[in-house]
């Protein structure tokens, strides 16, 4: 089996997703914020593109927090903004999240267009997410969101976390064949930042961007690489924990 990395979710085709299993991240901060929202217990997550259809979906239901962000900031009127460190058990348990950021919730939408099922990555599952990968039948797609269009080093370096974390793992099982010389470029890349993906953060353009805008903290959080099992799945328009 085989196994590939998309560096910018807009670039993607349905062949490169057709009948795989795709990974979805956005590390900073959208797919580390749905992790974490499963993480403690919320119903669901249902990721959405647009501010108005978040709205609508509240709109029609009872129990639901609003969160997200456009230019990494709150949006007037919601709940939550974006960051991890909002979405604490008090906030979200058993509650239904509808989310909408820049980057991550299309990301997530796209890879639905074609893929048999999609995950959804962090550092924080990057363990979790590898076992998953293992189990499957089917070629792999780690889809990187990016940031605006442009490979975002974080995401890349989660992507090449996710490939090392199954190395670790497949030791004497059967093992997937790289699908292009990114795959190896990601390996090496978090090879670099070995088992502590924060400066990795720091060093990435949005790192430095959250940083500036009083989220340092987030990228502390967003780096806990392998704090939790949880391996959120998206199906049907909701993100959930699929019990076997
Ligand atoms: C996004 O989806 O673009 C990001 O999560 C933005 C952010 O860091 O808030």
């Amino acid at each position: 089996m085989k196994i590939d990395i998309i560096p910018v979710f807009g670039n993607i085709t349905r062949e490169q997703l057709n009948g795989k299993l795709a990974v979805v991240f956005d590390v900073l901060r959208a797919t580390t914020t749905i992790v974490t929202a499963v993480a403690n217990g919320c119903k669901e997550v249902i990721p959405v593109v647009t501010v108005e259809e978040a709205l609508a979906y509240a709109e029609n239901q009872a129990n639901v927090i609003l969160g997200g962000e456009r230019e990494s900031l709150l949006i007037p009127g919601f709940h939550l903004g974006n960051s991890p460190l909002e979405y604490t058990s008090e906030r979200v348990k058993g509650r239904t999240v509808v989310i909408t950021t820049t980057n991550g919730t299309h990301a997530i939408r796209r890879a639905a267009q074609g893929a048999a099922k999609v995950i959804i990555g962090s550092f924080l599952n990057a363990g979790g997410v590898a076992k998953e990968v293992l189990r499957t039948e089917s070629d792999v797609v780690l889809v990187c969101a990016g940031t605006r269009g442009k490979l975002s080093l974080e995401d890349t370096v989660a992507a090449g976390m996710v490939c090392r974390e199954l190395a670790k793992i497949a030791r004497g099982k059967e093992a997937f064949l790289p699908g292009s010389d990114l795959v190896v470029a990601a390996c090496r890349l978090a090879g670099f930042y070995k088992e502590d993906p924060l400066p990795a953060l720091k060093d990435s353009l949005h790192g430095q961007k959250l940083a500036a805008l009083g989220f340092a903290e987030d990228l502390a959080f967003c780096s806990r690489l392998n704090s939790t099992e949880v391996t959120p799945v998206f199906r049907d328009g909701r993100i959930i924990v699929e019990t076997e």
